[in-house]
């Protein structure tokens, strides 16, 4: 159930788009679709970055994920223009913080970049101005000084940000259990599904699935036995459909519970061997197959630019999502 935006709170101060300023941290994969959804959410956003190129690069990003969005039929013109003409952009970002009531940094994941960006907020930011880190993997309640707590948490979003619903949301214990609160009711108010993580783990959830996975994915190719090719569609024609209607936990009410426990319990069914990063993926590494972006990783890419890699795949993304809204907005669990 969406909040009315008028009730919607950030440390106590009133949130809302005619009177509350955003600013985001940094332009490079994430920030510009965090920007996204706060200007279409009718938001003042200011998108800071260090380097000139890449507030620029962060700035087209954002333009084309609009045109996009037109072109999808899900923004007119007038929107488009208006979503754009709310989101500045500046290089530096002491003036930005100094005005923010939300401040996002989504800037480098490394820890000494956020810390520098944490105590420019606590110099220069508004006494109640509140601090949301998207970090992936990092502690960041052990990178504030202690007058700092309870005005920093993590939330954290998936890319692309102005597509996938979801944003994990986690505090640092009491001293922000009622800002977790707020930022949910603010993160549904713009169209996003926020979860609440009881307590602070490195990778958070969706990471940790991810990465358990990808242990099991090199495994199995590396012995060959699957193609890449092969695993994708495999991937695609069963467990992603049914997880997308049964999560991951609800799947074994379907299952049989008894039937799950045997599957532990077998001894045939050994486990991947733990490698630190598995070969088969340091492998394509090595031969600068990193992906869209250098036109090959797992797949040849023959030429096609990531922009129109990124565009394909965020077309098929809307139908999905358009197709299966119901079962991302709410899940459905056996009570
Ligand atoms: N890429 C993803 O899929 C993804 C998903 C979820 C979370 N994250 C996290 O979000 C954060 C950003 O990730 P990304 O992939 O967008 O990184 P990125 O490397 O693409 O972009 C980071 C940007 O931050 C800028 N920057 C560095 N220091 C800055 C500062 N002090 N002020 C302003 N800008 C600064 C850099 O110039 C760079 O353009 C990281 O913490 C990352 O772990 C990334």
């Amino acid at each position: 159930m969406m909040n009315p935006t008028n009730t919607l709170t950030l440390n106590s101060q009133p949130f809302n788009p005619a009177t509350s300023k955003v600013a985001v941290l940094g332009a490079g994969i994430m920030g510009p679709g965090i920007a996204l959804v706060f200007a279409e959410a009718g938001y003042r956003v200011t998108m800071c970055e260090i380097s000139p190129e890449n507030l620029d690069k962060g700035m087209a990003s954002l333009r084309d994920s609009v045109a996009l969005k037109v072109s999808e039929g899900l923004l007119d013109d007038t929107q488009a223009r208006q979503i754009i003409e709310r989101v500045d952009a500046r290089v530096g970002i002491e003036d930005t913080v100094a005005q923010a009531d939300l401040v996002i940094e989504a800037v480098s994941e490394k820890k000494e970049i956020k810390q520098a960006v944490f105590q420019t907020v606590q110099k220069l930011a508004k006494p109640h101005t509140v601090i949301w880190s998207n970090t992936s993997t990092l502690n960041v309640f052990e990178l504030i000084e202690p007058d700092m707590a309870g005005r920093l948490l993590v939330a954290h979003w998936f890319a692309p940000a102005h597509i996938v619903p979801l944003v994990e949301v986690v505090g640092d214990g009491g001293n922000t259990d009622r800002l977790v609160t707020e930022t949910i009711d603010i993160l549904k108010n713009i169209g996003k599904v926020p979860v609440r993580l009881n307590k602070m783990i490195n990778g958070f959830v969706i990471n940790r699935l991810q990465r358990l996975l990808g242990r099991e994915i090199f495994y199995l190719l590396e012995s060959g036995v699957i193609s890449p090719e092969d695993l994708d569609i495999a991937v695609r024609a069963s467990i992603a459909p049914r997880m997308q209607v049964l999560g991951v936990l609800q799947r074994y009410d379907f299952t049989n519970l008894n039937l799950s426990v045997r599957n532990f319990q077998d001894p045939d069914f050994t486990d991947p061997p733990f490698e630190a990063v598995p070969k088969y993926l340091q492998d394509r590494v090595n031969e600068g197959r990193l992906g869209v972006g250098t036109g090959a990783g797992f797949f040849d890419y023959q030429g096609r630019s990531s922009l129109e890699m990124q565009q394909e795949r965020d077309r098929h993304l809307y139908r999905v999502l358009e197709a299966l809204g119901e079962y991302v907005d709410g899940p459905r669990p056996v009570r």
